[in-house]
């Protein structure tokens, strides 16, 4: 084959893998979907967290809202399943080093007893697991919570910032 001709196949195999990794996503949430640059902001002012607290992206893409949180003084954990989104995430953030730590894997296994604070951007479909999920968790601080766009059934937000959604999930000993 000339050079040319393996060149095509290359790129077409590429990028038929990326969207396969793509759609490999939608049984564990949701497709990746970036959020409105405006947004991200908000997101971050309606959990007010302080310097050296800690931030979780659950699915957390190409690592824009890990970097924004980064820079404010937090500390960043991003979970990501799509290898594509999580390659090119940990390349943009591997200069905050310790700040930022990206993981490959699925969210729904993560463990929150630690974080301050959570971003997450499903779909409504996953929204009532994303509930249970997050009662589950064994945390002894409140767990603030903001969603984009999607509400979490049974539950009322504490405050709302354009599409943002600020829940807050008790401590476990408070939990009644
Ligand atoms: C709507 S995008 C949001 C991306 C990023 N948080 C943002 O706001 O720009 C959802 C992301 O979650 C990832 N994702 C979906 N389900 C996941 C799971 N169960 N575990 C890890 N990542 C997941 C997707 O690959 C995608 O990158």
């Amino acid at each position: 084959m000339l050079w040319y001709e393996w060149l095509f196949w290359i790129i077409w195999s590429v990028a038929i893998l990326m969207v396969i990794a793509y759609a490999f996503i939608i049984p564990f949430g949701a497709v990746y979907i970036p959020t409105i640059k405006d947004q991200r902001q908000k997101a971050l002012d309606l959990l007010n967290l302080k310097p050296g607290q800690s931030l979780v992206d659950l699915g957390s893409g190409d690592g824009t809202m890990l970097v924004l949180a980064a820079k404010s003084g937090l500390t960043a954990i991003g979970y990501e399943l799509n290898p594509f989104l999580f390659i090119i995430s940990w390349f943009r953030t591997r200069r905050f080093g310790r700040q930022i730590k990206v993981r490959f894997g699925n969210f729904w296994k993560a463990n929150l007893s630690e974080a301050d604070g959570v971003y997450v951007f499903l779909i409504t479909h996953h929204m009532k697991r994303l509930d249970r999920f997050l009662s589950s968790q064994k945390h002894k601080k409140p767990l603030k919570i903001v969603s984009n766009s999607f509400t979490i059934p049974g539950r009322r937000y504490a405050k709302k910032s354009g599409p943002m959604l600020l829940y807050i999930y008790k401590p476990v000993d408070k939990q009644g």
